[in-house]
């Protein structure tokens, strides 16, 4: 039977920091509304050379080096994200080519904050069947760019960053023990960026409307995030064949201080047991899990062999959760140095792209095949 460890972690996040009170010279808040609303202080923000495949491509890079993994050994990558770099093609698509992993599949995933659940959910599966030996899963986002910084009510959450997970296959027990995922449709427009798809196409009107931008009801899904959370751990952790008190470290998706602290209620666990850091980042969407589990492996609060609890939720609406058996980097003698790839594949891909120049002019020149 095969198994799905956790490897490798890494995140990146933007250098520039905007504080509350940042924020307060743009629109009427102060910092201590956001602070005893939302837990927040400040956020990371994208520069203008920061993309969401930028920081997941760097985020990734720090994750495989844990891993001790080369990128041309990765058979899978999942990039979660609500804000791709464009509909298509997908962010995981331009991370494969900027990392070198040359033999790889790659995909973007939509369940919004979920999408890290999602992601890893779908990695471990492939893993398990023998479909893939190595994945990188990512939560990337640049969500600063989608915002209305103008909105007082949605501006205060959000910021940007990327963290990065390595899957790797074994038949030694452990990694990923049980996930869950659910959705309600029903609720979409509770949390939504109403333009820019295929339902209300780019005009001038829907970018004078503000319909680019996200649209929250935010008492609505905040009632429904403290609904499920509680409910989504203790659903994973009896389908791992485990007790709430087995588990270590609950790692949640980090909107809202108040709803970490109204899920620690429901599962009577004391909020020592979950990791917090979204007064740093904000809510940063489907990098928020692997952001708090990067920084509570730093903090020594994850070692290997502790039994994790992820959980999350978002637009969909959405949420999920998954039970992971922590396990770290395989012994291994050879160190590879991930970095390296990234210059030669900076090489191939502009070789890749010279090649179509010219495959394509002599294709013009009447060298296509003849139609019969
Ligand atoms: N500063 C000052 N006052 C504000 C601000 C602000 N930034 N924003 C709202 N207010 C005011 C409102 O206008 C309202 O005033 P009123 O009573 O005079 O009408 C008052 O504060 C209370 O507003 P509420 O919306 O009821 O405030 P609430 O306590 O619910 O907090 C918040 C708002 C922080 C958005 C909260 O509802 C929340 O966190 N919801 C969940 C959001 C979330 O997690 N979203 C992400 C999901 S993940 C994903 O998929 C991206």
């Amino acid at each position: 039977m095969r198994y799905a460890h956790v490897t490798g972690w890494g995140m990146a996040v933007p250098e520039r920091i905007m504080t509350n009170n940042d924020i307060s010279k743009m629109v009427d808040t102060n910092d201590e509304w956001i602070r005893n609303r939302t837990g927040i202080r400040e956020r990371r923000i994208a520069g203008p050379n920061e993309t969401t495949g930028s920081l997941a491509t760097e985020a990734a890079l720090r994750a495989l080096r844990v891993a001790n993994v080369r990128p041309t050994d990765v058979d899978l990558i999942i990039v979660a994200t609500s804000s791709p770099e464009h509909l298509f093609p997908a962010t995981a698509s331009l991370v494969q080519d900027q990392l070198g992993a040359q033999d790889c599949g790659a995909f973007d995933l939509l369940s919004a904050c979920t999408g890290f659940i999602t992601a890893m959910d779908m990695a471990s599966q492939a893993i398990r069947t023998g479909s893939v030996d190595t994945a990188i899963v990512i939560g990337a986002e640049t969500l600063s760019r989608l915002v209305n910084w103008k909105d007082r009510s949605t501006c205060i959450l959000f910021g940007d960053g990327a963290g990065a997970f390595v899957l790797q296959g074994s038949e030694e027990p452990g990694g990923v023990l049980s996930t869950m995922l659910r959705s309600d449709g029903s609720g979409g427009e509770l949390l939504s960026i109403p333009a820019g798809g295929s339902y209300i196409p780019a005009s001038r009107g829907s970018v004078s409307d503000g319909l680019h931008y996200i649209h929250m009801n935010g008492r609505e899904v905040f009632r429904f995030a403290t609904r499920v959370m509680a409910r989504a751990v203790e659903e994973v952790v009896a389908k791992a064949d485990l007790e709430m008190d087995d588990i270590h470290l609950v790692v949640p998706h980090q909107a809202n201080t108040r709803i970490i602290q109204a899920a620690a209620r429901g599962l009577k666990m004391p909020i020592e047991r979950f990791m917090i850091n979204l007064d740093r980042y904000g809510n940063t969407s489907t990098a928020s899990i692997p952001l708090a589990t990067c920084e509570a492996i730093e903090q020594g609060r994850i070692r290997p062999g502790d039994h994790l609890a992820f959980v999350g939720f978002g637009a969909g609406l959405t949420w999920g959760a998954a039970t992971v058996q922590w396990t770290g980097p395989f012994p291994s003698e050879k160190k590879v140095d991930p970095a390296r790839y990234r210059t030669l594949a900076r090489a191939r891909s502009f070789f890749r792209r010279g090649l179509r120049r010219v495959e394509g002019m002599v294709y013009r020149n009447g060298n296509a095949p003849k139609k019969k």
